[in-house]
């Protein structure tokens, strides 16, 4: 983060609250100004001396404190911050936030500002996913919100599930994200990547030899050039990379959800090495050897998730790049395939032993568009996905 960015931070009242103190001992590690604003209900959680005393600043509390308005009017105080975070983000603020409603310091300010919003949402588990707040996700996102979080795990009042606050650094690396400059700035972008495992039973499943690193190294290149990065990843032998939203699936049908939970987005890239199949009946027993012979394993086609993406009639990402990962007759199989699926690029290669780019460093690849096939000279997979990163900000540029 450049050093003196100017945060507004806006405390929800949320047993997360807590880790909001330590999020603004690391902002200041890092240099940044931080103006604390804290709810009613965020008072109940920590108090306001202890966020004066962290932030080095007043706390802001009140709308109708003349002090304030006096020292800065709550339009200019929305307006004075490079990025406005809200952590943590609680139901009842999101809700405001997505009906336009303005009856405290904070939701007035969040209405008032013309600065980038990141939210870190922290809430039970069912309030979660109640259809009521996801529909108030999708319509924050569509309004150009950048949402950190929440995380799976147990929660404060006993149950298990998402609705963790992300941790201080997460949202560190979500604010960084947020403040970098580039040509996607301002542009939230999907990518899948990684195997999917099918499972067979509790301890086998069916796998590829996807590593995921080309689409760790696209989704890094995405957020490098300033993107709100979704990242929907199977299991990979890569770690994700720093500053992106990390949703992790293990299934084809987990993955196919985790993609449709994450739109609206400008560009959906699809790097998965998705299997087609998976076992129709996967047993919940271990499947043990009997007198009667071999199991029988009978499979189901898999959700084609490129596929029913690029054939959305609403809500279509303005561009749908695929992956076609392919053995023989490189260029004519990834020519039929953009067509069949429907997807506006595909980024084929050959992907045969021989090649060694399977889990190898490197890629030859050929962009295949309306215009063409392009192909491009054999490089290390970070300067492929720098050059497709570079390729998908031109092309969101002149859809503007
Ligand atoms: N893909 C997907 N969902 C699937 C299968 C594939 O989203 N169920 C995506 C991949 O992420 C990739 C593209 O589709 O971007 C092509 O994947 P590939 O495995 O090469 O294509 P298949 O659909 O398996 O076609 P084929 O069997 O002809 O190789």
């Amino acid at each position: 983060m450049p050093a003196s960015k100017r945060i507004l931070l806006i405390i929800g009242g949320g047993i997360a609250a807590y880790k909001s103190l330590e999020l603004i001992r690391r902002l200041q590690d890092r240099g940044a100004l931080v103006t604390p604003v804290l709810t009613r209900a965020g008072e109940e959680f920590v108090t306001p001396l202890s966020v004066s005393g962290l932030a080095g600043q007043k706390v802001y509390r009140d709308l109708f404190d003349l002090g304030d308005e006096a020292e800065m009017g709550h339009i200019q105080l929305s307006r004075s911050a490079d990025l406005v975070v809200v952590a943590p983000a609680t139901a009842d603020l999101m809700g405001k936030m997505a009906n336009g409603l303005a009856n405290d310091l904070a939701s007035t300010l969040l209405m008032a500002t013309d600065t980038p919003v990141l939210i870190a949402p922290a809430m039970n588990v069912r309030m979660w996913q109640h259809p009521a707040m996801q529909r108030n996700l999708v319509q924050l996102r569509a309004d150009g919100i950048r949402v950190v979080g929440p995380n799976d795990g147990s929660m404060a009042c006993g149950e298990f599930g998402p609705g963790r606050m992300a941790e201080p650094m997460e949202i560190i690396a979500a604010i960084d994200a947020a403040l970098a400059e580039g040509p996607l700035r301002g542009r939230r972008v999907l990518v899948t990547s990684g195997p999917t495992h099918e499972p067979i039973d509790p301890v086998r499943y069916i796998a590829n030899r996807s590593s995921g690193s080309q689409g760790t190294a696209v989704a890094r290149a995405l957020a490098g050039l300033g993107a709100e990065v979704v990242f929907v990843t199977g299991p990979a032998d890569v770690p994700p990379p720093e500053g992106v939203q990390v949703v992790r699936v293990q299934t084809a049908q987990q993955m196919a959800e985790a993609v449709h939970d994450a739109l609206p987005v400008d560009a959906g890239v699809f790097a998965a090495a998705v299997a087609d199949w998976r076992v129709a009946s996967a047993s919940d027993r271990k499947l043990k050897k009997t007198r009667d012979g071999m199991p029988k394993l009978e499979f189901a086609e898999n959700p084609d998730i490129l596929a029913s993406v690029s054939r959305m009639t609403r809500g279509r990402p303005g561009l749908v790049v695929g992956f076609a990962a392919e053995t023989d007759d490189v260029l004519d199989n990834a020519t039929a395939k953009r067509l069949r699926k429907g997807c506006d690029w595909i980024v084929a290669n050959d992907v045969s032993p021989a090649t060694g780019i399977m889990g190898g460093s490197e890629n030859a690849v050929v962009l295949i568009s309306d215009k063409g096939a392009e192909t491009w000279p054999r490089m290390d997979k970070d300067a492929v996905a720098r050059r497709l990163a570079d390729r998908i900000a031109q092309a969101l540029g002149a859809s503007n």
